[in-house]
């Protein structure tokens, strides 16, 4: 079956394009190249052993949407990744982020609206800003959003629970994701950041191999054990892994409407955990400090994944030191190897 993977030669949609393969699935990529590089599609086949089909197109251009989709009528499920995700950008550029995230959503749903399609889309754990109770469990309360990425995240969830309500065919599912960090195990895929890094890992890794100098810890004054933030880091192959498991479970003549799982560990890790992980699986000693805290940055995060273990049959298999090797391969073939 042709899966539609928009966004997929980014971080998560490539890994996600690899797993699709893995199970059987003929993945068909949309990317704009905006977040991305044409060249992660050499490195898929690579892996793969094939180029998958790609398309460059920009999902805010409602005709070439429609034009896409009338090339590409066997398309049984999408996968929708394409969105922009920098926190920070988003609160300095909002309508950047509302017209991407919205029109891109809303061309692509439109352009198969009619067909029975399976829909996979990128959510973020983000909806719950700070959960009162830890680990958070799906029907945890939505807070008010910190972010207009964050938003857009927010009225995406409440846009397609809106065309379920209508009576739409499609079967929708938002997978909450925690936080995706580590490559694949070739590392010939992985997070390739453009300009400085705003997450954490990349920032471990660039610092380790000398593209920064330091890296600085956001706050030591929280209320957790060590005083750094807590969150949910999840293996990026084991997430790509998820979105099978979501299509398979949509596939199922059971599955009716729109559902939303989260999608971590279901254990929380310290920024301080993180680095000591790292520096205890590479070997390499990080040279960092401890600043002041980010604005905006939730406290401790982790999630409950009772139900996606139980209802999507799919749980993580890869620890936080795989997380760290992984990412820090990836790194160093970075390095041999400018994408
Ligand atoms: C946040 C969102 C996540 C969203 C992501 C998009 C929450 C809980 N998570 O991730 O849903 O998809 O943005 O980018 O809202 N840190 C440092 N030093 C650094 C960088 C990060 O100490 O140089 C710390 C942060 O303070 C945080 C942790 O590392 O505690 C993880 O940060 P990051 O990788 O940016 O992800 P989140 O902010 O958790």
């Amino acid at each position: 079956m042709k899966i539609l993977v928009t966004g997929g030669l980014g971080f998560i949609g490539s890994h996600t394009v690899v797993e699709l393969v893995n199970a059987g699935y003929e993945p068909v990529i949309i990317d704009d190249l905006s977040n991305s590089s044409i060249k992660i599609l050499d490195q898929l086949a690579k892996i793969i052993g094939y180029k998958p089909k790609f398309y460059k197109l920009d999902l805010c251009d409602e005709e070439a949407v429609n034009n896409f989709a009338r090339q590409e009528p066997e398309i049984g499920g999408i996968i929708h990744f394409a969105a922009f995700k920098a926190v920070g950008e988003s609160v300095k550029l909002p309508l950047k982020y509302y017209r991407n995230n919205f029109f891109s959503l809303i061309n692509i749903l439109n352009a198969y609206a009619g067909k029975a399609l399976n829909f996979v889309f990128s959510s973020s754990c983000t909806v719950y800003g700070q959960p009162d109770v830890l680990p958070v469990t799906e029907d945890a309360p939505v807070k008010a959003a910190q972010s207009p990425y964050g938003n857009t995240k927010q009225i995406a969830e409440e846009i397609l629970k809106d065309v379920i309500t209508a009576g739409s065919k499609y079967k929708i599912i938002s997978l909450r994701y925690f936080n995706p960090v580590g490559a694949h195990e070739t590392a010939l895929i992985g997070e390739l950041p453009i300009g400085v890094p705003q997450n954490l890992v990349p920032f471990i890794t660039q610092t380790a191999i000398g593209k920064r100098e330091k890296l600085t810890v956001f706050g030591n004054q929280y209320n957790t054990p060590d005083g750094s933030n807590i969150r949910d880091y999840i293996h990026v192959v084991d997430l790509g892994k998820a979105h099978v498991a979501a299509l398979k479970l949509a596939e199922k003549e059971s599955f009716k409407g729109f559902d939303v799982f989260n999608i971590g560990t279901g254990t929380g890790t310290s920024v301080l955990e993180v680095i000591k992980a790292f520096e205890q699986t590479t070997g390499v000693k990080l040279n960092y400090q401890i600043g002041p805290a980010r604005a905006g940055d939730v406290e401790q995060v982790w999630g409950d994944v009772t139900k996606s273990t139980n209802e999507l049959n799919w749980k993580t298999e890869l620890d936080v030191n795989v997380m760290m090797s992984s990412a820090w391969n990836w790194e160093n073939y970075l390095a041999q190897n400018p994408l």
